[in-house]
């Protein structure tokens, strides 16, 4: 059963969507839902153990994370080898930056609008950024196969993907993936693949391209990052996995990696583990509630804010909406001002007169905000 928290449940707890984002938060990418019973189950039975030492990640979450690459992703031979254990995506890409770009004119390539700190990875990298914006043709984004040829230099070593894509929330097909490992095979480039939404595709019919699936001579250029925070809501224990089939590459990352990160925490094994192992049905009605959720969200817009333009959505809970017709030089700034509606800003994101509105919330919730921003948008035109 899916249990949606109350504003009060979520206040002041230390959260930085309700207690950093405003009265309204449809920021940040954590849901007011709470997390599977399965998960709350066994993170209260490791905290009943009472010894919280020095954790790995056994076996068990090792096997289990590779029946869920083969069963739900049809991955087809995945090993427990190529797993490592990071506590955020953040620092694995960032991670697999430093390891591919080891002298300053060494380059990252990334296709934008795209998640914040993709952005700023070069900056810990000590590297350059190269961005190449999305197409928008026939009412949806896609690559720009000509635009990445002619940016691409001897220098760039690395092209970081996110697939699903946030904030576009575009499920990159079959295509697009192999097209990409042949483009980084031919520029002799690391393809690191964030795949952290891989578990919200909301399109019934539609599935996630893991580059997991990529040929075996391209697997050897590929890193895969996920985890279980975004799916089953539990961001803030910190487990992520990078996945890396080419054993020499994954040793170059651990060395890059040092002691600079800690051993990750007992409770994130606990409950990636229950995740991963029985989540799945409460999964079902989670996308079942996004869903309902993305339809109301949608369909409002549509009657009651019909100049703000969302961005069609297959996969994340998170809209991406063009506010260029409202005429204002700050969407997020106008929201928050006049609505006390908390948007993330698409300025961080690479494009100004976007937001990127986070519907996974009750749907009470959802319609006060929408309600605000109606009647700020009312007044605005008036
Ligand atoms: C594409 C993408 N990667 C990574 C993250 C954050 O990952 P972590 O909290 O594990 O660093 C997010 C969070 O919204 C995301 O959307």
């Amino acid at each position: 059963m899916i249990r949606f928290a109350s504003t009060d449940s979520r206040r002041e707890t230390g959260n930085i969507k309700w207690d950093l984002q405003g009265p309204i938060p449809f920021g940040i990418a954590d849901m007011d839902i709470e997390s599977p019973p399965c998960v709350v189950d066994a993170l209260q039975q490791r905290l009943n153990h009472k010894f919280y030492g020095y954790a790995f990640m056994t076996d068990d979450l090792r096997q289990a994370i590779c029946a869920y690459l083969h069963h739900r992703h049809g991955v087809e031979h995945p090993q427990p080898e190529w797993l490592h254990a990071l506590p955020g995506c953040v620092p694995a890409f960032t991670l697999v930056a430093k390891t591919c770009c080891t002298r300053p004119e060494h380059e990252v390539m990334v296709c934008s609008p795209v998640y914040p700190p993709m952005l700023h990875c070069h900056e810990d990298a000590n590297c350059r950024l190269l961005t190449v914006p999305f197409i928008h043709r026939n009412g949806t984004w896609e690559f720009d196969w000509e635009a990445m040829e002619s940016t691409v230099t001897p220098n760039t070593r690395m092209f970081l993907l996110c697939n699903p894509h946030n904030p576009l929330g575009r499920v990159w097909s079959r295509e697009d993936i192999l097209r990409l490992g042949d483009f980084c095979e031919r520029h002799d480039l690391i393809l690191c693949a964030d795949e952290i939404h891989c578990d919200l595709v909301l399109n019934e019919g539609l599935q996630h391209n893991t580059a997991l699936n990529l040929p075996e001579h391209i697997l050897q250029r590929t890193v895969m990052l996920s985890a279980p925070s975004k799916t089953f809501n539990i961001a803030g224990i910190c487990f992520t996995y990078m996945a890396v089939p080419n054993a020499e590459l994954l040793a170059s990352i651990r060395k890059i990696q040092g002691h600079t990160l800690p051993t990750l925490n007992v409770f994130a094994y606990a409950a990636s583990l229950a995740a991963y192992r029985d989540g799945w049905t409460w999964h079902e009605q989670l996308l079942r509630t996004l869903r309902e959720n993305r339809d109301m969200l949608y369909s409002y817009l549509e009657k009651e804010l019909p100049m703000l333009r969302p961005q069609p959505l297959e996969a994340t809970y998170l809209a991406w909406i063009d506010c260029s017709a409202l005429g204002v030089e700050s969407p997020h700034d106008f929201f928050l001002e006049k609505a006390d509606v908390y948007l993330d800003n698409g300025a961080n994101f690479g494009s100004p007169q976007h937001v990127r509105l986070n519907f996974a919330t009750s749907p009470e919730i959802l319609k006060q905000g929408l309600d605000a921003m109606r009647d700020a948008v009312r007044a605005h035109l008036a």
